[in-house]
């Protein structure tokens, strides 16, 4: 089933959303390796109409990365309804997705996020008054239920669908279990059985072949990736490949790691300014590249400390040469 906008593919491998991780650089490194669509990292509703810079900054993007969604979240369906027109009207993404999701004491407390699920009549207005306010596809990403005792993805989903959602995300946990435990896949098998608009799986994929497994298992329209695309981009290379029947490329070495790792960092660099902030911030994806490398523990604490890219390029070829002088 095909996603509510026409440049989406057949079977699309989606970036998660993700606070401080799916920001442009990492989106457009993700889009180059093979992501078909990308969304940003949610915004406050009540922030967009308030037009605060930052978060309003959040919406940017470049040509490069649509297909794109930008995801907004909030509990009061006016500011949502404008904050989805201010989008539509200043940054036309291919879609906008709402946020019913989140687990964060800081986002639930004002019922955003999975907040919302305490209140499915509220769910019900926000999406009408999100869809009233733009001509663009309105998606949702939501989580299984608020606790154990709430737990119903498929009256959640079709409530959703009968709202006027146009696709539908199952991170398939509920917000008191936040990452812990499994998700839940055959959850989403069960809503992909309810519902008629496409559903799209979420939840513990770390390798290309969970992705071939979870299509099989859930009969999904397309698989978003969070945490394993982290210094993974090569994640949805090899999902493309093994969905197209085609093997398995090989793991990239240290050498193709580190190159990913510096364009991500220059491009870190361009679209986020030559500032302290952004190569401070810019060593957590570091930490994630360098994972299971030999010596990786030694070579990312050199890495947690470094103060400009310039040193990230000298720690890596003094980490490749003896490599290469063997070779
Ligand atoms: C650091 C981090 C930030 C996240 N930020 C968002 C967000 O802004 N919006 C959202 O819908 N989900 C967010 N999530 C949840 C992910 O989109 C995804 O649903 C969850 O990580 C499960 O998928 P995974 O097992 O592939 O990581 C975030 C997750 C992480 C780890």
């Amino acid at each position: 089933m095909q996603l509510p906008y026409s440049s989406a593919p057949s079977f699309p491998l989606i970036l998660a959303p993700m606070a401080g991780v799916s920001e442009p650089p990492f989106r457009q490194i993700c889009r180059a390796m093979g992501a078909d669509v990308v969304l940003s990292e949610f915004l406050s509703s009540e922030a967009i109409r308030r037009r605060i810079r930052n978060t309003l900054e959040g919406a940017e993007f470049e040509e490069i990365e649509r297909p794109i969604g930008i995801q907004i979240y909030g509990a009061d369906p006016n500011a949502m309804a404008e904050a989805a027109a201010l989008i539509t009207e200043h940054y036309r993404p291919e879609f906008i997705d709402i946020n019913f999701g989140c687990p964060v004491k800081k986002v639930v407390r004002r019922n955003g996020g999975s907040g919302c699920l305490r209140d499915l009549d509220l769910v019900d207005r926000i999406i009408r008054a999100v869809v009233g306010a733009t001509h663009l596809p309105v998606t949702v990403k939501t989580r299984s239920g608020w606790d154990d005792e709430r737990r119903d993805p498929v009256a959640i989903a079709l409530r959703m669908q009968d709202a006027g959602a146009r696709a539908f995300t199952l991170h398939a946990r509920t917000r008191t279990q936040m990452f812990a435990g499994r998700a839940n896949w055959d959850e989403i098998a069960r809503v992909v059985d309810a519902l008629d608009i496409p559903v799209i799986g979420n939840g513990d994929v770390t390798t290309a072949s969970d992705i071939v497994r979870m299509r099989n298992h859930t009969g999904c329209a397309g698989i978003m990736v969070g945490r394993g695309a982290f210094g993974n981009p090569w994640l949805f290379r090899d999902g493309q490949a093994l969905l197209a029947g085609l093997p398995l490329p090989p793991a990239p070495g240290a050498g193709e790691r580190f190159a990913v790792a510096l364009d991500h960092a220059r491009l870190a660099l361009r679209l986020q300014g030559e500032g302290r902030k952004t190569v401070v911030e810019f060593r957590k994806h570091l930490g994630w590249y360098t994972r299971g490398l030999h010596g990786a523990s030694e070579l990312r604490q050199r890495l947690f400390q470094i103060e400009s890219i310039a040193e990230v390029e000298s720690i890596f070829l003094q980490y490749l040469e003896p490599v290469a002088q063997v070779a």
